[in-house]
């Protein structure tokens, strides 16, 4: 049983950006008929509201090319709300009082110059102290474009610290590749300052991913064992058993690199391997993080296949149902070399790790949804158990489970009670939902609340998305000689292709059985 002390000691005084009252605000959503404004964006901000953590003072407005008016977009926003959790209709209808849509065609400076109008109204309809948030939930070629247009409309610029302020979020994947992310860092630093900008990866908001640095830096425990000296090994799995969706023109053109490992997985990566920061705040910890990004080695140019793998899903079934292949999802070219699985394998070259190599997977339509980060332990030296092989004792693993069934795991051996010596595998965990008895907050709601408040440190600073751009850009780059000759190559509802399994056997490893 785990005994838990809550609410943690967090002083005021440490921690005042997450206790202060937020600011009033506008909110300005750029890409509003999107997907992305609908399940993700309209849910968290209502959350926010029902939670009474939004400012008193607040508008939102959404802005697309879609012809809706004020009316329309509430009533969609008011359709997605039925279906959250215990609606509360009434409560609902006044958060759809905060909000608005105008239909803006962005390469017009007329429609800019309207919403220009609108924001400025209700800036004093609702009392919202000229504090604006740009949330751009468009493709980035979108962004590129517009962001020069609006600094030219006067609707953005660099602004000092204090009030008013401007801050503008940025939805991923920040570019396609290393140039255009350095061309988009570019164009955005030209009107706006970094302390103005949030680059978002939503698995940072994740309360499971946060306490990647709780968990290793809090106790005095593992920070010893964190190194090659007795970690053999690291997996990163994030399996997904849905497919490409409605997001066929996106996905079709990212692939699962772009989609998932270019942010999310190379997140978890840095997080599980950087160094403690000097202290909790936000430059020290992206000092950190970016120190540990750049240890991370490009992969060899003559050795790829040792180092990646990639698979495109066939069809199967996945709980039972039978799904399609991915060529046959609607939108997607019936022969299409776009890859839904990747493995890869990633060396860090510092003392801390040399030699216990990273092994990363992500793909969709796998056998079941799934993130976990698993630290695999050296095996014991030697066997004291003369009649035990050293090959009967398996190594110790810690599995940070980062959904679903959030919680922390460590795998043990331990002598299987009876006169005969013989050895068990025990886990000794806890999980988050039973721990803790609370829901936690949804990683968009955390985001967006602190961008709110001004709060950098769970969004990706500008040096960072160059990096990690850096090192999957050089895969992309070679992505043709390694693509294998022909997709699909692993079956919907499976653990990926057989290749994905030459990556880490040829090390005499295997991947973690879920
Ligand atoms: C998104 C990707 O960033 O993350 C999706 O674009 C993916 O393709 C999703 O499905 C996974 O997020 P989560 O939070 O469901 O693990």
């Amino acid at each position: 049983m785990i005994k838990t002390t809550i609410p943690l000691n967090i002083t005021a005084e440490d921690h005042s950006l997450q206790t202060r009252a937020p600011d009033p605000c506008g909110i300005i959503i750029f890409g509003a008929s999107g997907d992305l404004t609908h399940r993700k964006l309209m849910p968290a901000l209502y959350d926010l509201y029902h939670d009474k953590l939004l400012p008193e003072n607040f508008f939102i407005v959404g802005s697309a090319r879609t012809r809706w008016n004020d009316e329309a977009f509430r009533d969609r926003v008011l359709a997605i709300l039925k279906h959250i959790d215990k609606p509360n209709f009434m409560l609902h209808k006044k958060f759809v009082q905060h909000i608005y849509y105008r239909r803006a065609e962005y390469s017009d400076s007329k429609t800019l110059k309207s919403l220009k109008a609108l924001i400025k109204e209700l800036d004093i309809k609702h009392k919202a102290q000229e504090n604006i948030i740009f949330y751009f939930a468009t493709s980035s070629d979108v962004y590129s474009d517009l962001i020069p247009k609006l600094a030219k409309a006067g609707m953005i610029s660099k602004t000092k610290p204090g009030k008013p302020w401007i801050h503008a979020v940025f939805e991923k994947p920040f570019g396609h590749d290393l140039q255009s992310a350095r061309q988009l860092n570019k164009i955005i630093l030209k009107v706006l300052d970094e302390t103005q900008v949030y680059r978002i990866d939503h698995y940072l908001g994740k309360e499971t991913v946060q306490n990647i640095l709780m968990f290793r830096f809090a106790n005095t425990i593992f920070e010893p064992l964190w190194n090659h000296h007795y970690i053999d090994h690291v997996q990163i799995t994030a399996s997904e058993t849905l497919g490409v969706e409605h997001r066929a023109g996106y996905y079709d053109k990212a692939g699962v690199l772009r989609d998932m490992f270019q942010n999310h997985m190379f997140q978890l990566l840095t997080l599980v391997a950087m160094e403690s920061p000097v202290k909790f705040e936000a430059r020290e910890y992206h000092d950190q993080k970016i120190k540990i990004a750049k240890d991370i080695q490009i992969i060899p140019t003559n050795k790829l296949h040792e180092f990646v793998a990639f698979g495109q899903y066939g069809k199967g079934r996945i709980n039972g149902r039978k799904v399609v292949e991915y060529r046959k999802e609607q939108g997607v070219p019936a022969h299409s070399r776009t890859a839904t699985f990747a493995a890869l394998k990633v060396n860090i070259d510092n003392p801390r790790w040399k030699g216990a190599p990273f092994y990363l997977r992500s793909g969709k339509r796998l056998n079941h949804p799934m993130t976990e980060i698993a630290i695999h332990f050296k095996n014991v030296p030697k066997s004291i158990f003369t009649h035990l092989n050293i090959d009967q004792f398996k190594p110790n693993v810690l599995s940070l489970r980062i959904q679903p069934n959030e919680g922390i795991y460590l795998s043990f051996e331990a002598k299987f009670p009876g006169p005969k010596l013989s050895i068990a595998s025990l886990n000794l965990g806890f999980n988050y939902k039973d721990a803790f008895k609370t829901t936690p907050m949804g990683p968009y709601e955390r985001l967006l609340l602190d961008c709110i408040r001004g709060d950098q440190m769970l969004f990706v600073r500008e040096d960072m998305v160059e990096v990690s751009w850096k090192f999957i850009s050089s895969i992309l780059k070679q992505r043709e000689k390694l693509l294998p000759r022909f997709f699909p190559n692993y079956t919907s509802g499976s653990w990926g292709p057989e290749n994905a399994n030459k990556i880490i056997q040829q090390d005499g490893r295997l991947w973690q059985d879920f």
